[in-house]
Formats: C-alpha cells, structure tokens, sequence
C-alpha cells in the first residue's frame, strides 16, 4: 500500500501539481463542480424516492437528473484522484478522509446496483428499497460532501 502511496505522490502529475499553483485550483474547482452536479442532483432524485412531489412523475427526474449525477460523479472521482496524488500519505492517514473514501463506495456502489437491478428511470423499484436506498444515498453524497470539506480543517 505504502509503495502505491509513494508511487503516485511521485508521479509526473502530482509534480506538476504541487508546483502548478492555477493548475491545483482549477482542479479543486473542477473537483467542486463534480460535486455540485452530483450531490445537486441525487437531492432531488432521492427526495421524490421517498414520496415528495408525488404529482411529478419520477421518470420524468430520473431521466434528466440521473444522467446528470452520474456525470458529476465520474468528474468529482477523477478530479479527487488526482488531487489525492498531490499528497497521498497524508490523506491515507486522515481518518476524516478514510470515511469519506467509505462513504464514496458505499454510495456508488449502491448506485450502480440499482441502475443496474432497474435501469435509469429505475422502472419496478420496489417500496422498500426505493426508502432504504434514498436513505443510504442522502447519508452517502452530502456526507462524503462535508467530510470533503472538513479534510483541510484536519490534523495531519
Ligand atoms: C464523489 C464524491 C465526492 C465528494 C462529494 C467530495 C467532496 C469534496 C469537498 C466538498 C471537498 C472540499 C473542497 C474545498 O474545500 O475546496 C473535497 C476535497 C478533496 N477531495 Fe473530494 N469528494 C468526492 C470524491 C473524492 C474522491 C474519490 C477523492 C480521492 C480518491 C477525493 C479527494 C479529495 C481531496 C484530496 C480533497 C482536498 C482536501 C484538502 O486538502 O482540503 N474526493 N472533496
């Protein structure tokens, strides 16, 4: 684990980065807006799983905001990969970071089960996992978001 640490921190990416002021933070911007179209789209997704606006159809959400989550998500992952590369042994020793690397997998993993079970506009959901996963989706993005957020405020 330590040698795949060192790699990465080595890189020519993460060189470019530690020394790239603007590079690191249009990343860290990109990282952001990621996770505005991520955690801003699975709100909604996931309120009406759980019975809000029950006029609106929820195919009609899903059909535009699922697409728009997933996009946020696979930006939101890369940019934090690389933003990771810049200091990887001391994020890996944060436990603030650990759990939101928890969170980042139970979330999608949750996700990609479900898309997969009952496709995008999720057709068939039963009720009982539509709430269990609405529930472990509002706890997954805007948790992972505020521990996000709380990183820089840790010690190292
Ligand atoms: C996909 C869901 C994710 C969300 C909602 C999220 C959220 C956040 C937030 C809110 C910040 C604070 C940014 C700032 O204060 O400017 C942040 C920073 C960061 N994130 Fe993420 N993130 C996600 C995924 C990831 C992943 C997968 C990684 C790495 C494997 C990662 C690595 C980082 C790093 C290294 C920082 C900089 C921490 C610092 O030095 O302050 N993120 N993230």
């Amino acid at each position: 684990m330590e040698g795949i640490l060192i790699g990465l921190e080595t890189g020519p990416v993460a060189e470019y980065l530690r020394n790239a002021r603007w590079g690191y933070a249009f990343l860290n911007a990109l990282h952001i807006f990621g996770v505005a179209l991520l955690v801003g789209a699975t709100i909604p997704i996931n309120l009406r799983l759980l019975g809000f606006w029950p006029t609106t159809l929820r195919s009609d959400i899903t059909r535009v905001l699922v697409p728009v989550a997933a996009i946020g998500m696979g930006i939101a992952i890369a940019a934090g990969v690389l933003l990771f590369s810049v200091r990887a042994q001391e994020y890996a020793d944060l436990n603030i970071f650990r759990i939101k690397i928890l969170l980042v997998l139970i979330g999608s993993i949750a996700a990609v089960s479900l898309h997969w079970t009952f496709g995008m506009i999720l057709e068939g959901l039963t009720r009982g996992r539509r709430i269990c996963h609405a529930l472990v989706s509002l706890l997954c993005w805007p948790g992972t978001l505020v521990l996000g957020r709380l990183i820089a405020f840790a010690d190292s």
